[in-house]
């Protein structure tokens, strides 16, 4: 078995590594002035089991052909099998037309993969279930809610005064599942509806947050508007506090200032994508998924 880091999450696989008792092995990973990467294993894998712990982390593209060229490098260096460990999947979103003449990036990103020579998968919260549907080989597909519930239970808050919102309706099988694991904690759902990529507006809350200590779950929270504009209406139906939890941190901008700005008592996030030091905040958690 044979753990490489690819340099989009160095620390994530220095962790899982520690946890494994394992090493990292040694790679050579360089960009060329025009961009292009170059990957060299530095160690015989002949044979061997090859794990490359590579999440998508933006910018997406580079972290996503870094993950492909090192494939193909593991490939043609005889490993016997490699696994893809890509704790966040850039392009989950993309996982279907929702207009005409749409590509579906999810999909197409699935097949390169696999085109690569990745035997197998693993990935975490994906933004909706269908996509492991997209890959002809396996995919564990596992869940970040465990090290948050685990964090939101060293809280205390009382059950009765909880209410599990989701931020959109999209959302609302992954936010039942985690009320479900709350004590059955009650579900409120904001209607969002989107003018345009990247911008939220919210219409309606179904459910009841007044005066309940409110926790909303995402899968990622990216320029940070869908949970900032639910997290102002929570507010204005009452809710006494306002939690945000999400696996992935994408923190485009304006992710820092919205999430900042005073709506939430914390912003609970996993290391799936490192958040660099001029985009975090005091409000912000974040938790291990090694
Ligand atoms: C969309 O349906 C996703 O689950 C997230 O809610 C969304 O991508 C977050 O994006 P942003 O933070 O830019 O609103």
């Amino acid at each position: 078995l044979r753990i490489f880091s690819g340099t989009a999450n160095p620390q994530l696989a220095q962790e899982v590594a520690c946890y494994l008792g394992l090493d990292l092995s040694d790679i050579k990973i360089k960009r060329f002035a025009d961009g292009e990467i170059y990957v060299q294993v530095q160690e015989s894998i002949r044979g061997c089991d090859v794990f490359l712990i590579q999440p998508t982390c933006p910018p997406v593209n580079d972290s996503l052909m870094e993950l492909l060229v090192t494939i193909d490098a593991c490939r043609r260096a005889s490993a016997r099998s490699i696994t893809a460990v890509m704790p966040y999947f850039g392009y989950a979103r993309a996982d279907r037309k929702t207009q005409g003449r749409e590509s579906i990036a999810a999909k197409l990103t699935a097949n390169i993969l696999t085109e690569a020579g990745a035997d197998r998968v693993l990935a975490m919260d994906l933004h909706s279930g269908q996509c492991v549907g997209y890959f002809d080989i396996p995919v564990d597909h596992v869940y970040g809610d465990s090290v948050i519930l685990d964090y939101l239970a060293s809280k205390r808050i009382s059950t009765g005064d909880l209410v599990v919102v989701s931020p959109d309706v999209g959302g609302v099988a992954r936010a039942r599942a985690f009320a479900k694991k709350l004590n059955d904690a009650p579900l409120a759902i904001v209607d969002k509806r989107r003018s345009a990529h990247n911008v939220s507006e919210v219409m309606n809350l179904i459910g009841d947050v007044d005066g309940k200590v409110a926790v909303l779950v995402d899968d990622m929270i990216d320029t940070a508007g869908t949970i900032t504009n639910a997290a102002k209406v929570l507010h204005s139906h009452g809710a006494r506090e306002v939690y945000a939890c999400a696996t992935h941190a994408v923190f485009s901008p304006p992710a820092t200032e919205r999430l900042s700005s005073g709506v939430f008592q914390e912003v609970i996030v996993t290391n799936t994508i490192p958040v660099p030091a001029d985009r975090q905040f005091p409000e912000m958690t974040v938790l291990s998924v090694a």
